[in-house]
């Protein structure tokens, strides 16, 4: 694969066996920088690790790496029929096969999962790429079944009397909600064999998105009373609120402290208790199979997708509800050392995760990156046909990671369809399959 930096225009080409995969404007690609860091490590390491394979050609197992959750008897693995269909084929001699994953090694995609939709950090986006997959496949998803004060299962609970029941037989297949995580009340709902997977974000960033969403510097600013422009900024009234704590006792915080947290069941009495945010941090490690972090967001899908045998067609996304932020309070030293003390639980569980997170992708194998960057070629071509372009339909050719697939704008419809309206579909969806009838929202 090369990559052709046209400098002037600052455009760059995407070049796969001398055939021209996409041309990037800088704008269109958020991830610029990290991208060609991440090629040159991609790049690095395969040089490295050819060497090191011709050194040891004989001892190193031709074992291909397989999921390693889901993990059922080895069946005789075809090779040679992924070897020749590599797309990314220069690196079909210097790449072992012990660091790919076949698409053969996938049995069976799971159906079953608890993804716990974490507030301010991607999970719009990855609830809609839930609903399309249970749409797709007819599941049962996990529904509130009323409007009625908030389409979120908010609360300390997820109570079974409020959600839209399934067929009996049968067991439903994905939750995708905002709940607080608690595991007694989930076992009475999802099966115990289903995947647990949540998302975390940097707590500086994810501290300033939402106390812009949720309105915090508003509601500071009507106390504050702002005289003059510097008075205005979110910098000077977080400063004013450190140091006039009485002056603001009734803001309300909820929404901005310790929120990744306090979704994964921490209490508020509890933010500061060192043992409690292990506790926390100790059953989300063993009940989650994937904590993913929202600054790597594709590298994530792609550990989702081969933790649960999908398809990268199943991830393809356009980016949902991502509020831009202008403000730069995170580059003011006082306020992020005052938000490590006030946000600490949130930043101890980011830390842990964050490691936790690498480690699976480096247990992936040097491959990984390799589907990664080809995956944002294919989110690329889809935002561009999604968003603008006046095809009826777009054609994804086979690769050695996914099977040839099409989208037309039905498909993206749903891609963009608002959080809102997909879930009154699927609501909507679910009623009529047990032959209920919703209240009127
Ligand atoms: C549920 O499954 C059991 C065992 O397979 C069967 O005996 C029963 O009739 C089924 N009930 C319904 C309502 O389908
Ligand atoms: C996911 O969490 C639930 C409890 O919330 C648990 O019953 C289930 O076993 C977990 N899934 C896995 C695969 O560990
Ligand atoms: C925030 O940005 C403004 C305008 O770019 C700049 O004047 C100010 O110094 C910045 N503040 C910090 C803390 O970096
Ligand atoms: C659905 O419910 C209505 C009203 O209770 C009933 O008349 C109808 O027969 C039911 N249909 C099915 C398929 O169960």
């Amino acid at each position: 694969m090369v990559w052709a930096d046209h400098g002037g225009e600052g455009l760059q080409q995407v070049m796969l066996d001398g055939e021209q995969l996409g041309v990037y404007a800088p704008t269109m690609m958020p991830n610029r920088r990290m991208t060609r860091d991440c090629l040159t490590i991609v790049v690095c390491v395969s040089v490295a690790y050819w060497c090191v394979h011709l050194f040891f050609q004989t001892t190193l197992s031709c074992t291909p790496q397989r999921s390693r959750i889901f993990d059922s008897e080895a069946g005789n693995i075809d090779v040679s029929s992924y070897q020749d269909s590599g797309a990314i084929t220069q690196h079909k001699h210097s790449m072992s096969l012990s660091t790919s994953r076949p698409l053969q090694e996938c049995f069976k995609e799971v159906k079953h999962v608890m993804f716990l939709k974490m507030h301010k950090a991607g999970s719009s986006t990855m609830q809609n790429i839930f609903l399309r997959f249970a749409l797709a496949r007819d599941l049962n998803v996990v529904l509130l079944n009323s409007f009625k004060g908030s389409f979120h299962i908010i609360g300390r609970n997820v109570v079974k009397d409020r959600i839209i029941p399934i067929p009996k037989n049968q067991s439903y297949n994905i939750l995708c909600n905002h709940i607080v995580y608690n595991r007694n009340e989930l076992t009475k709902i999802m099966p115990g064999y289903a995947m647990n997977i949540t998302i975390v974000r940097e707590p500086t960033t994810h501290f300033l998105s939402s106390s812009l969403y949720f309105g915090f510097f508003n509601n500071l600013k009507r106390i504050a009373k702002p005289n003059n422009d510097w008075e205005k900024t979110e910098e000077f009234l977080i400063l004013d609120y450190i140091k006039n704590p009485g002056k603001y006792k009734n803001v309300g915080t909820m929404l901005v402290h310790n929120l990744q947290s306090l979704d994964l069941g921490l209490n508020a009495p509890d933010f500061f208790n060192r043992k409690k945010i292990d506790d926390i941090i100790k059953i989300v490690d063993e009940d989650f199979q994937l904590v993913m972090v929202m600054e790597y967001f594709d590298e994530s899908l792609i550990l989702m997708i081969r933790y649960l045998c999908w398809d990268l067609k199943d991830v393809i996304y356009v980016p949902n509800n991502a509020g831009k932020s202008q403000v730069n309070i995170t580059e003011n030293p006082y306020i992020v050392s005052w938000l490590h003390q006030w946000n600490r639980a949130d930043y101890m569980l980011y830390a842990h995760f964050q490691k936790k997170f690498w480690r699976h992708v480096h247990a992936e194998g040097v491959e990984f990156f390799l589907e990664v960057q080809y995956f944002k070629i294919i989110v690329q071509n889809v935002w561009n046909f999604c968003l603008n372009v006046n095809r009826k339909e777009i054609q994804i050719e086979e690769s050695r990671w996914n099977k040839a697939f099409r989208l037309n704008k039905y498909d993206c419809q749903y891609i963009l369809l608002d959080e809102r309206s997909f879930v009154k579909i699927m609501m909507d969806k679910a009623a009529r399959k047990v032959n209920i009838t919703l209240p009127n929202v």
